[in-house]
């Protein structure tokens, strides 16, 4: 029998209605030792809130987040709010023993990042930032391809994440559905909202970043504030490349914008190594491409490999049959049934807080490059 475990949910948009259908869904998937109870949902407008509870069965509703991290029943404090308002509410969370579960990126910077670390690492509490591409299967098996050597000494990591919904100089800034255009709310651009994502698949796939060397713009300098209604000089990077030494000698490309013309997502990368390269797309999420040089030379070629085996790709035995594909919304359903194991186990999760400062270290060197114009070094 599977334990109960209370969960207060801290927003009600995008990110929450992702953990609050993994929420519903874990337990009918997977065997794990806790059973998710919707506790509460708090945010910013009562009514909303209320409904959000009403469809997702969350048994109360409130717009003090204060009040769902001081209720004595809830065990988990899940932050899906925007990213200035992710450490107090860890930290807070953590203060009273909660168990977390934080959206990415950790927070506005490293110097509140290291806070937030501080805080759960002190208290003890189990501590897990939402970087959910880690729990695509195709990038799990990718992760196994590389500690398994089969790629041999890598020489390239090359990432992009592409977007085109910032184009029109009438998109505000501020207010509930554009708060990541306001450098106040969100931190910085493209840098922590998509970079972040792979630089985190970075780490874990190959290893420390030990220099940056970036450029970032801001198209448009000014916009609207969607909450002053004021023209307001805009604080976020639009869109940013970056190169880097990895600590394994390798190099890295990373590119991020929101003005790429007809992508709304794509989050692509590629890994060069001495005997092998793999490749991923986010559109195709549920294939991997291989190229393997050991391949008998007249039959050599990038495979494609649809990752729905149910006896050797990761996480797909608790899904369909083979052939049958499993997309988004999945990768938080295996994220919450990890923690939910680990949680059992006294073990820590990755990406662990830890985990997600040293992304936020990258995040800040890259800025900080592209302000100073020069190479940043990251202290390990
Ligand atoms: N893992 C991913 O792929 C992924 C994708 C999207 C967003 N995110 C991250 O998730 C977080 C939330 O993003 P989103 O897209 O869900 O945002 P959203 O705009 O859809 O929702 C934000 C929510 O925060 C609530 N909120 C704002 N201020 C609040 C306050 N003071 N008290 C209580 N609630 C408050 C709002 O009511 C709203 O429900 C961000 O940190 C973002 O970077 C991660």
């Amino acid at each position: 029998m599977s334990k109960p475990l209370n969960v207060g949910l801290i927003g009600y948009g995008f990110m929450a209605r992702a953990h609050s259908n993994a929420y519903r869904t874990v337990n009918n998937f997977f065997d794990v030792p806790y059973r998710p109870v919707l506790r509460t949902v708090c945010g910013l407008v009562d009514a909303e809130a209320k409904a959000f509870a009403e469809r997702w069965g969350y048994q109360s509703h409130t717009t003090d987040w204060k009040k769902v991290v001081e209720d004595k029943d809830v065990n988990l404090v899940d932050i899906c709010v925007p990213n200035n308002l992710h450490a107090q509410i860890a930290i807070a969370a953590a203060e009273a023993g909660k168990a977390i579960l934080c959206e990415k990126p950790l927070a506005l910077n490293a110097t509140q990042g290291q806070e937030m670390v501080a805080a759960v690492e002190k208290a003890g509490v189990p501590n897990l930032i939402s970087f959910n591409y880690r729990r695509v299967p195709a990038l799990t098996l990718a992760k196994q391809l590389i500690d398994e050597g089969r790629l041999g000494r890598i020489f390239h990591y090359r990432a992009n994440f592409l977007q085109d919904w910032t184009i029109s100089s009438e998109v505000p800034q501020g207010g509930m559905s554009t708060w990541r255009l306001d450098v106040k709310a969100a931190g910085s651009g493209v840098v922590g909202d998509l970079l972040a994502h792979c630089i985190d698949t970075a780490l874990w796939h190959n290893g420390p970043i030990t220099a940056v060397c970036g450029m970032t713009e801001t198209f448009i300098k000014q916009r609207k504030h969607a909450e002053t209604g004021k023209v307001e000089p805009v604080g976020i990077d639009d869109a940013c490349t970056f190169f880097c030494r990895f600590g394994n000698g390798s190099l890295g490309n990373f590119e991020s914008t929101r003005y790429a013309r007809g992508h709304k997502a794509l989050y692509t990368l590629e890994i060069n190594g001495e005997k092998a390269s793999i490749r991923w797309d986010l559109h195709d999420l549920h294939r991997l491409e291989w190229f393997d040089h050991r391949d008998e030379s007249k039959l050599r070629g990038w495979r494609s490999i649809h990752i729905t085996d149910v006896g050797e790709h990761p996480y797909m035995s608790h899904w369909w049959v083979p052939g049958l594909q499993i997309g988004y919304a999945e990768t938080f359903v295996h994220q919450i049934a990890d923690y939910l194991e680990a949680m059992d186990k006294g073990q820590p999760c990755s990406p662990t807080f830890r985990e997600g400062l040293a992304t936020q270290k990258v995040c800040d060197a890259v800025l900080q490059s592209a302000r100073e114009g020069r190479w940043v070094e990251i202290p390990d």
